[in-house]
């Protein structure tokens, strides 16, 4: 494809993306209830919300998910989640690096976030159709301490320009394989499930984001550049964020980050306690940086930080493992889909 269509692109789906926001998502956290224990027996300050994901210990459980790079302007927005994410201590993952990988006068507007995060976990992000060579040059060029691999069926086929063929578990297996820093492989708003899990885990892949449905939703926003809207038929297309955190308790070996929809704290603590390692937001951010500023941005997700205490010790859980051990009540609508999947909650 053409690059400047590919970097108009990316300018495109920031707008989009923002256009099609809303304050209240589908991803089904409002179908979770937690218990309210009024003895807790702990104070704030006992809290210690710091996880692990592979290798990688993580301060912080909540990450800034991939969005973008490969324009001017999307650039500009590399460097301020660089800056929010140092700010934060929260790990922040790069848009697809793809045009960089075909063109290197795009590769500063990814580069920005890496040079304004020097010390943080950063982590590169392809599509599934990349080469091992293309995996590894993705992530010297950040210093990544990951890689995400996305799949993107659904974008991919709304997508006018997008992919139409889709042979990827070998290339995702070839990857995981070369590379000596850990893989994450990424749905991008349409979640998985235990037939995808399995899949994945049968090549080797440790590490996975769901990026449920419910959040940024990629068939709206491929539908509008399409500029007819034939495919709005696929906009509920998937499994929300909580349907894919509970296909995922089905394969308790593979380590989960949790993305799609997460709009506040409470929504973060029920992912971490249906089994999440790690909780990622896009939409929301994005969100905040376009309405306020990066100082506001920066301060909201301080404040999610301090939210995500304050429900740890409702809750009397002083980490993450004893957070996972809390039973969430589920809503007959989520028991009725654990019926019909055959899945054990
Ligand atoms: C503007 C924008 C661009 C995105 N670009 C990418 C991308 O290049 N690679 C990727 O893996 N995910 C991409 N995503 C998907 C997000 O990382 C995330 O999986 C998805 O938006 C669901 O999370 P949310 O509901 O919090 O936005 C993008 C999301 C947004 C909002």
């Amino acid at each position: 494809m053409d690059l400047s269509r590919h970097a108009h692109r990316k300018d495109e789906h920031l707008s989009l993306a923002e256009k099609f926001y809303t304050p209240t998502a589908a991803s089904q956290f409002d179908q979770l209830r937690f218990i309210h224990q009024s003895l807790p027996e702990i104070s704030l300050t006992d809290v210690d919300f710091s996880t692990q994901l592979g290798p990688l210990s993580l301060k912080v459980p909540l990450m800034i998910e991939a969005m973008t790079g490969g324009s001017p302007r999307t650039g500009v927005v590399n460097a301020q989640l660089g800056r929010i994410a140092a700010a934060t201590g929260m790990a922040v993952a790069s848009g697809s690096q793809s045009i960089a990988l075909k063109d290197e006068q795009a590769i500063p507007t990814f580069t920005s976030l890496r040079e304004n995060n020097p010390d943080g976990l950063v982590f590169a992000n392809i599509g599934a159709g990349h080469d091992v060579r293309a995996a590894k040059r993705a992530v010297q060029m950040l210093a990544a301490n990951a890689l995400e691999i996305h799949v993107n069926t659904a974008q991919e086929l709304v997508m006018p320009e997008g992919d139409r063929d889709f042979h990827w578990l070998d290339n995702i297996g070839n990857i995981v394989a070369a590379l000596d820093v850990p893989v994450i492989v990424k749905e991008v708003g349409f979640g998985m499930a235990q037939e995808t899990l399995q899949k994945l885990q049968h090549i080797g892949v440790k590490l996975v984001d769901l990026g449920g449905r419910g959040g940024t939703n990629f068939v709206d926003i491929e539908n509008f550049r399409r500029h007819q809207k034939e495919l709005n038929y696929l906009d509920t297309w998937g499994q929300s964020t909580v349907e894919s955190l509970l296909e995922a308790r089905q394969q308790p070996d593979l380590q989960v980050i949790a993305t799609g929809g997460v709009r506040q704290p409470l929504d973060a603590a029920k992912a971490l306690a249906l089994g999440a390692r790690v909780v990622g937001s896009a939409g929301q951010i994005l969100h905040s940086l376009i309405k306020t500023d990066e100082a506001t941005t920066t301060a909201m997700l301080l404040d999610w930080q301090v939210g995500l205490q304050t429900i740890m010790t409702l809750l009397g859980t002083t980490d993450l493992t004893q957070l996972r051990q809390q039973r969430l009540l589920l809503s007959p609508e989520l028991i009725n889909y654990c019926q019909q999947r055959q899945l054990t909650y």
